[in-house]
């Protein structure tokens, strides 16, 4: 039996196609589950933070927050851009940037009704 050569392409594309996804599903970075936010010489207690809460129950995009990441699915440090003192290239200091981040989201939500931590104790838990 001859198959006609648009099939076959069709055949070898979509063996690329599930490769492809296979090979970058797997390359994924995952990040530790919750996490503890703390920067160096921290004075507060850190901060915990749980992307189940925020990717799965917010539903929010990981662009969100890693913003300028080439691909915001496999994410640098924010620290990496976001000094502990000093501007770097624009990006302000960790603490401010972290802040910023965080702050207006979660009042938000809160004016929605949906409960999240805005008070300074509520984030640097003991
Ligand atoms: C929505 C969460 C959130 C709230 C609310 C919040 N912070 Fe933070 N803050 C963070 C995160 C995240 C960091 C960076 C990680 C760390 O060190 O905790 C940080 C860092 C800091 C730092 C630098 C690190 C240190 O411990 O010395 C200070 C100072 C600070 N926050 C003070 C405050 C104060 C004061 C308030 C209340 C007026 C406050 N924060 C409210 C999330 C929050
Ligand atoms: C609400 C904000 C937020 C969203 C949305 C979010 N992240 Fe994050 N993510 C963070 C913060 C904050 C850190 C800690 C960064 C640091 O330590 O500087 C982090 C860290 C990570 C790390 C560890 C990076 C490292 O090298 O230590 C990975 C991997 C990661 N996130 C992947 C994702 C992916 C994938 C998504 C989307 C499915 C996502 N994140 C969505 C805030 C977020
Ligand atoms: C690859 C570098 C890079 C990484 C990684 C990065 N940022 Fe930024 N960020 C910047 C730059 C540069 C700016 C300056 C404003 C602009 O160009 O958009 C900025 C601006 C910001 C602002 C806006 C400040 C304002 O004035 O409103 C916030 C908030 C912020 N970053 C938070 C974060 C958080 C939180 C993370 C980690 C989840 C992160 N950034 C990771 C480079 C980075
Ligand atoms: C764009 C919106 C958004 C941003 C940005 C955001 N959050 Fe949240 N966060 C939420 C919402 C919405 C909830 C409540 C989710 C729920 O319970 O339904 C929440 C809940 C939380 C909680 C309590 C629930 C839990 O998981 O323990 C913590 C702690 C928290 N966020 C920390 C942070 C920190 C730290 C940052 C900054 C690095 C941050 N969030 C950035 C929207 C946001």
């Amino acid at each position: 039996m001859r198959r006609s050569l648009p099939a076959v392409i069709l055949c070898v594309a979509a063996v690329f196609f599930v490769v492809i996804t296979i090979s970058t599903a797997g390359a994924q970075k995952k990040a530790p589950e919750p996490m503890t936010l703390l920067l160096e010489g921290a004075k507060l207690p850190p901060t915990p933070f749980s992307h189940a809460t925020h990717v799965e129950k917010a539903k929010l995009d990981c662009v969100v927050c890693h913003h300028k990441d080439k691909d915001p699915k496999e994410p640098d440090k924010c620290t990496q851009c976001h000094l502990l003192k000093e501007v770097k290239d624009n990006a302000i200091p960790a603490k401010d940037a972290f802040h910023k981040n965080c702050q207006p989201c979660h009042k938000e939500s809160a004016g929605k009704g949906v409960k999240a931590p805005t008070k300074c104790a509520e984030c640097h838990k003991k």
